[in-house]
C-alpha cells in the first residue's frame, strides 16, 4: 500500500508515520515542503506521488489566531481538504480526513452523535465545517474522522502545559466548565492503522461502500479541571512538581479571542458498529501515555 501522509510532524501526524508504517511505504510531507494554502501546488504534488491512500492530518489548529487569519484557516482548513478529495476520488485513491468537536456549540449537554447539527462558535470551527462538508460533496472513498482534544506527549500539548506548569506554580486554576474526550494522538494513529488492516486488499472499494463521517475520540468524557487532576495523577515523576493546589475556574475567567464550545464530548457509537473498532477509554489512555514518560532517574 503506497500512503501519502500530509502533515507527518504534527501530533496526529508524528505518530501516524510509525503506526502506518507497517502497511507499505508511506510518504510524509509537511509545511514548507508543501504549503497547503497554496492551492496551485497541491495537484503537481499529488500526481507525481499518485498513492492509493492519502491521509490528511495537516490543520491550521492555532484556534485563537484564526479569529484574525480567517484567510489562512479556510485556505488550509476547507479549500485544501476539497482540492484533495476531488483529486483522490479521480485517482481511484482512499481519503482519510480528520475534523474537530469544534463544530458544535456545545449546549446539546449530552455527547453529539453525527446527524447533529453543527453550529460552530469561532473561525476555526466554521473553516473545520466546510472542510467536513466539502470532502462528503466530493464524494469517492472518503472518510472524515471527528475527533476531540488531540494531544501529545512530544509537542505542545494540554498535557505538556499542566506538567509544565505543575513545576512553576504552587496553585493551578483550570477551566470545570469546558468537558469533552480526550484522544491520545498515538491512539487516534493506531486505529487509522487498523482502519486500513480491515480495508483488506482493495482499500478504496471497501471504503467507498463505508464512506462518510465519524466521530472518533476517547471513549468517555471529563472537564479540563478533571482532566489536568489525572495529568498530575499519572505523571511518572510527580516529586517535581510543586504544585499544592489546583483550583476550578470558569471559562469566563479566562477571555480569548475565540469562544469554545463547553459540552462537546462525541458519541463514537457508528464508528464502533461500522468498523468494530473503539478508542478506549480517556483515563487509561492518558495513563499509558503517561508510562511512557522516562520514570524518576532515567535519563530523559
Ligand atoms: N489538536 C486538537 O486538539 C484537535 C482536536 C480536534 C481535531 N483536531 C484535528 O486533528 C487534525 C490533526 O491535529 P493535530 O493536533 O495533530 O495538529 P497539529 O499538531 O497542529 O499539526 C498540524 C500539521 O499541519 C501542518 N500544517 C499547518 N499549516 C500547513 C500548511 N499551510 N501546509 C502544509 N501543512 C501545514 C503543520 O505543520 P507545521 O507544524 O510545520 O506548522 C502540522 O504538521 C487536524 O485536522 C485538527 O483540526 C485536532
Amino acid at each position: 500500500m503506497h500512503i501519502l501522509l500530509l502533515g507527518n510532524t504534527g501530533q496526529l501526524g508524528w505518530e501516524l508515520v510509525r503506526s502506518l508504517s507497517t502497511l507499505g511505504s508511506v510518504q510524509g510531507m509537511d509545511y514548507p515542503a508543501v504549503n497547503l494554502a497554496e492551492t496551485a501546488s497541491i495537484l503537481p504534488l499529488l500526481r507525481g506521488v499518485r498513492p492509493q491512500v492519502i491521509i490528511n492530518a495537516t490543520g491550521y489548529t492555532a484556534v485563537d489566531r484564526a479569529e484574525s487569519e480567517a484567510d489562512l484557516a479556510q485556505a488550509i482548513n476547507a479549500t485544501a481538504p476539497e482540492l484533495l478529495a476531488h483529486e483522490a476520488r479521480k485517482m481511484g485513491a482512499v481519503f482519510i480526513h480528520y475534523s474537530t468537536d469544534y463544530v458544535f456549540d456545545g449546549i446539546k449537554g449530552s455527547p453529539y452523535v453525527e446527524s447533529d447539527d453543527p453550529n460552530p462558535l469561532g473561525v476555526y470551527g466554521q473553516s473545520k465545517l466546510e472542510g467536513e462538508q466539502a470532502v462528503a460533496q466530493a464524494g469517492g472513498a472518503a472518510l472524515i474522522l471527528r475527533t476531540s482534544w488531540v494531544y501529545s506527549l512530544r509537542r505542545d500539548s494540554f498535557v505538556t502545559k499542566v506538567l509544565a506548569w505543575a513545576r512553576q506554580q504552587k496553585s493551578l486554576r483550570l477551566v470545570s466548565d469546558q468537558i469533552s474526550g480526550p484522544t491520545w494522538a498515538h491512539m487516534l494513529a493506531e486505529i487509522t492503522a487498523q482502519l486500513l488492516v480491515k480495508a483488506g486488499t482493495d482499500p478504496y472499494a471497501w471504503l467507498a461502500e463505508r464512506r462518510g463521517l465519524y466521530h472518533l475520540a476517547g471513549s468517555g468524557y471529563c472537564s479540563r479541571l478533571e482532566w489536568g487532576e489525572a495529568i498530575l495523577r499519572f505523571d511518572p515523576r510527580r516529586q517535581e512538581q510543586i504544585v499544592q493546589e489546583i483550583l476550578p475556574a470558569v471559562t469566563a475567567d479566562f477571555p480569548t479571542p475565540a469562544r469554545r464550545p463547553l459540552f462537546s464530548a462525541l458519541d463514537c457509537t457508528h464508528f464502533s458498529n461500522v468498523f468494530g473498532l473503539r478508542l478506549p477509554d480517556w483515563e487509561q489512555a492518558l495513563q499509558l501515555a503517561m508510562s511512557s514518560l522516562p520514570q524518576a532517574g532515567e535519563a530523559r
